[in-house]
């Protein structure tokens, strides 16, 4: 099992902890930052695959974290919400209208149901209420990401077996999916087993550029991660190019999601990831490091541990 990280710190394959000194749930994690403060929605793993509900924390500085209860909760009363089922990658956009919108991957035990969930508060670490799920125009939808342009149009990133990875544009209440903008394969070479798209799909923007990032479909294990950039999330993409030294399994772990934290002094980024330990997904340790992206390309530095100023953005 995982060591346990001081707390405070953000040790790349250690835990961290929150200040009841339990083992915070960040899997799958979404994290946005609202009026300065850092949320973060992961799944419980408390019920190892099952859902156990989806944690939210606080933290001013990416490093301590505080947890907040569950936003949203396991509810026998709700189908999809049931003891039992699964509930994976929570990602939550802030409406124009002041509304917290929560995509989720909703499935069944057997990951035959392949759907997105939405669930809506007033507030970032909710409670949620749980509103529908459904497979977008129709498709099959498993690990899912969010973007929010700077112009406020917000999109889900939905894998789609082997028709892709599909990006949807969502309505300006965030509560539907308009239509499919762009879909990426992998490349045929390095399937030959037939075409498709990458999972665990998190979007961000820099200077005027979007980098796509995802990992290749091998369950709890991890792979070689890959990003692709645009002009536009309409594309066109370019190839699909490592951000980790190859080989090294993105350091062993898998991309959840990969956080611009915008300071005075410059705009760093955050890569989240997760190091699954399938037996004990409980204690699963996140992987986060420091994500240098410039100039189209996307650079992943490994540290023991390092901290962001929250202030100014710089990463020491
Ligand atoms: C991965 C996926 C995880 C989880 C897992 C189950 O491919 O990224 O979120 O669904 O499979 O095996």
């Amino acid at each position: 099992m995982p060591t346990r990280a001081p707390r405070g710190t953000i040790a790349p394959g250690l835990l961290f902890t929150d200040q009841h000194g339990d083992v915070a749930q960040l899997h799958g994690v979404g994290i946005r930052r609202y009026d300065g403060v850092f949320y973060a929605w992961g799944e419980d793993k408390t019920h190892g695959g099952a859902f156990g509900g989806v944690a939210c924390y606080s933290s001013p500085d990416l490093a301590t974290w505080t947890f907040l209860g569950h936003a949203l909760a396991v509810d026998g009363a709700v189908p999809d919400l049931a003891p039992g089922r699964v509930i994976e990658r929570p990602k939550v956009l802030r409406s124009a209208a002041g509304t917290y919108v929560m995509l989720l991957h909703v499935e069944s035990a057997d990951y035959g149901y392949a759907r997105v969930g939405w669930a809506i508060s007033d507030r970032p670490e909710g409670p949620y209420t749980y509103l529908h799920s459904e497979r977008p125009l129709g498709n099959i939808s498993r690990d899912i990401g969010v973007f929010m342009d700077d112009d406020g149009t917000g999109y889900l990133l939905s894998e789609d077996r082997e028709h892709g990875l599909h990006v949807y544009r969502l309505a300006p209440d965030l509560l539907s999916v308009e239509e499919i903008v762009s879909t990426t394969l992998t490349p045929p070479s390095d399937h030959p087993a037939g075409p498709h798209g990458y999972e665990s799909p998190t979007m961000v923007k820099h200077d005027g550029l979007y980098y796509l990032f995802g990992s290749d479909l091998t369950g709890w294990s991890t792979n070689d991660n890959k990003y692709a950039t645009a002009p536009s999330p309409a594309g066109p993409w370019s190839e699909w190019r490592d951000f980790a030294p190859p080989g090294s399994a993105t350091y062993d772990s898998q991309v959840s999601v990969v956080v611009p934290v915008a300071g005075s002094e410059t705009t760093s980024h955050v890569y989240a990831g997760d190091r699954w330990s399938r037996d004990d997904l409980y204690h699963s340790a996140p992987v986060w490091l420091p994500m240098r992206i410039q100039d189209g390309r996307a650079e992943l530095e490994w540290r023991d541990t390092w901290t962001i100023d929250p202030a100014t953005g710089v990463i020491s």
